[in-house]
């Protein structure tokens, strides 16, 4: 092959796939494609300064030929990448944690409003916790909207994935105020940490029915995303809410809520599954689209 620069050898992909690219990764224009392949390359420690105007021969040992092998086997932008926007940061992202979605933002901001309000009532240190944090967007971007310490905690079935949220609060630590403190605790939902208070607990688990609703999951979510971040077993699935449901509201504090997102389809019956363990008021709240998204409950 003719050597040519990378800014048209990108072109030209661009343009001899454009069907399967608009398929995979709906409103990717060559820009964007630009800016994400820039980024990459920054991840890769290559010098950007004249990316688009070097030389460019594709070989199985050049990172840039594995963007664009990655990118045509519809990878998530996100994990070639390695990063992912959430809220008001970007956080390290593998193939071992969730992609953070932008509807979990509401999550974020409905947590933060409560704690806000709960700040303006009282002078103690609030303590929050996370269960399931994946990548710890949530958790992170919590500390951050807080200007008063916070007694963080998160949990996650996943070594790997808690791996990931470390090296996240390590990166954002600077963004969060200097007391405010975060562990993170390898146990299955919260069960190391049934001795323990808190005012706030907030969880986006895996809500996927496997059975009933994996066809309806995206072809790239269910192949490269981890199953143990998006699926539970139908036959299972309302007990192990309810023991979640069950070991959050021993742990709350008087008046203190719990937030958790879930499948549209299933947060009805979870709503009452909550109600039945015992939360004084349980809401179901919408997202952008004004689907069924997340439940609300206060002890
Ligand atoms: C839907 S992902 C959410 C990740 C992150 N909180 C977010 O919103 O982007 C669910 C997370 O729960 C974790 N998880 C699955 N089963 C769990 C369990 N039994 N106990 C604790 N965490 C669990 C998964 O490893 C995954 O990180």
């Amino acid at each position: 092959m003719t050597p040519i620069n990378l800014g048209i050898y990108l072109e030209n992909f661009f343009s001899d796939k454009k069907q399967r690219l608009s398929e995979l990764y709906p409103g990717l224009s060559l820009n964007r494609l630009k800016d994400e392949l820039e980024q990459y390359a920054r991840q890769k420690k290559i010098n950007v300064d004249d990316l688009f105007s070097s030389r460019y021969i594709p070989s199985n040992t050049n990172p840039i030929t594995s963007f664009f092998d990655n990118l045509i086997k519809g990878y998530p932008l996100e994990y070639i990448r390695g990063r992912a926007h959430f809220y008001k940061s970007e956080f390290d992202v593998s193939e071992t944690v969730l992609i953070p979605r932008s509807e979990t933002e509401i999550l974020v901001e409905t947590a933060s409003s409560f704690l806000r309000d709960w700040m303006k009532m009282s002078d103690e240190r609030l303590r929050v916790l996370d269960i399931g944090t994946g990548s710890g967007a949530i958790i992170i971007s919590l500390l951050q909207e807080m200007h008063r310490p916070i007694e963080a905690f998160a949990t996650d079935i996943s070594k790997d994935a808690l791996e990931v949220a470390r090296r996240n609060y390590f990166n954002l630590r600077f963004t969060i105020p200097r007391e405010s403190s975060l562990r993170l605790i390898h146990t299955d939902r919260m069960s190391e940490l049934l001795d323990e208070k808190f005012h706030l607990i907030v969880s986006n688990p895996p809500y996927i029915k496997k059975r009933e609703d994996r066809d309806f999951v995206h072809h790239q979510v269910d192949t490269y995303e981890p199953h143990l971040a998006l699926y539970l077993d139908d036959d299972k699935y309302d007990e192990w809410f309810r023991i979640l449901f069950k070991q959050v509201l021993s742990s709350l504090y008087e008046e203190g809520i719990f937030i958790m997102e879930g499948h549209e389809d299933h947060l009805e019956d979870l709503a009452s599954v909550c109600s039945m363990v015992g939360f004084s008021s349980v809401q179901i709240l919408k997202d952008y689209t004004n689907r069924n998204r997340f439940i609300f409950a206060k002890k």
